[in-house]
């Protein structure tokens, strides 16, 4: 099991009053799952994901991932796992403006003291066919250009759990899917486990599973035909 979350609540306080955005939701990913969470805007999937990656805490309730408990860790701790195990993936890309495209893939490496890092991420950035975007920065980059630089520096550390939200939101289709069949096809031949919110049905159809969240919690999806 790489994911294993039990009973979590999250309440945020909005103008003075407790909002319960997650109340009491279960979820189990194993090892090599891709799954989809779908559901209306505003009901908790980034919250979700924040949660599984460490970068808030819950309200109530416990995370797992690989094994450990998040919420036993110190700050510093959680930097250093999520460092060695969870790859995020996000709609706005969140490069380093004012690094170059290997070294925004190199980051994570270099924070791990990894050896021949900028080797790696070089690899990392032939992979996603961004050989000869090395040394552009960001603004220098297309939108599919960046998710591609994004992906690489997300999967350069082999991380246990891939965590992707609305991937392909800011994408036009066509880049969006070319981008997509690319983060699914290294993420099959790594056989990193995903959990992937997003809002399109051609996506949610090449996971193994999906999820609809709704009320705060998680229900088994029905993938349209
Ligand atoms: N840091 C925060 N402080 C206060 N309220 C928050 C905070 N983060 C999220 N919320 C609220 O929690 C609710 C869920 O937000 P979240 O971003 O998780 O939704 P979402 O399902 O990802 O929506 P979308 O599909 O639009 O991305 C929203 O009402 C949001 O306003
Ligand atoms: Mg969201």
């Amino acid at each position: 099991m790489i994911v294993e979350a039990k009973q979590l609540y999250k309440t945020f306080m909005q103008g003075g009053y407790p909002v319960e955005v997650l109340s009491g939701l279960d979820l189990q990913l194993e090892s090599g799952e891709t799954v989809a969470i779908v559901g209306q805007s505003g009901n908790g999937k980034s919250t979700l994901l924040s949660l599984l990656a460490g970068l808030d805490s819950p309200t109530k309730g416990t995370v797992e991932v690989a094994g450990q408990e998040l919420g036993a860790m110190t700050e510093e701790e959680l930097a250093i796992f999520r460092s060695r195990n969870v790859g995020i993936i996000f709609q706005q890309f969140h490069l380093m403006s004012n690094l170059t495209a290997i070294e925004n893939v190199s980051l994570p490496l270099e924070i791990m003291r990894t050896p021949e890092a900028y080797t790696k991420a070089a690899i990392a950035l032939e992979r996603v066919g961004l050989g000869h975007r090395k040394t552009h920065f960001p603004y220098q980059l297309s939108g599919g250009e960046k998710q591609r630089v994004a992906i690489a520096r997300a999967l350069v550390i082999n991380p246990k759990l891939l965590l992707a939200d609305e991937p392909s939101g800011s994408l036009d289709a066509k880049t969006g899917d070319q981008v997509m069949k690319l983060l699914f096809g290294l993420v099959k031949e790594s056989g990193t486990t995903m959990l992937l919110v997003t809002h399109n049905d051609a996506l949610v159809r090449l996971c193994s599973r999906a999820l609809l969240m709704r009320d705060g919690k998680l229900f088994p999806y029905q993938i349209p035909d």
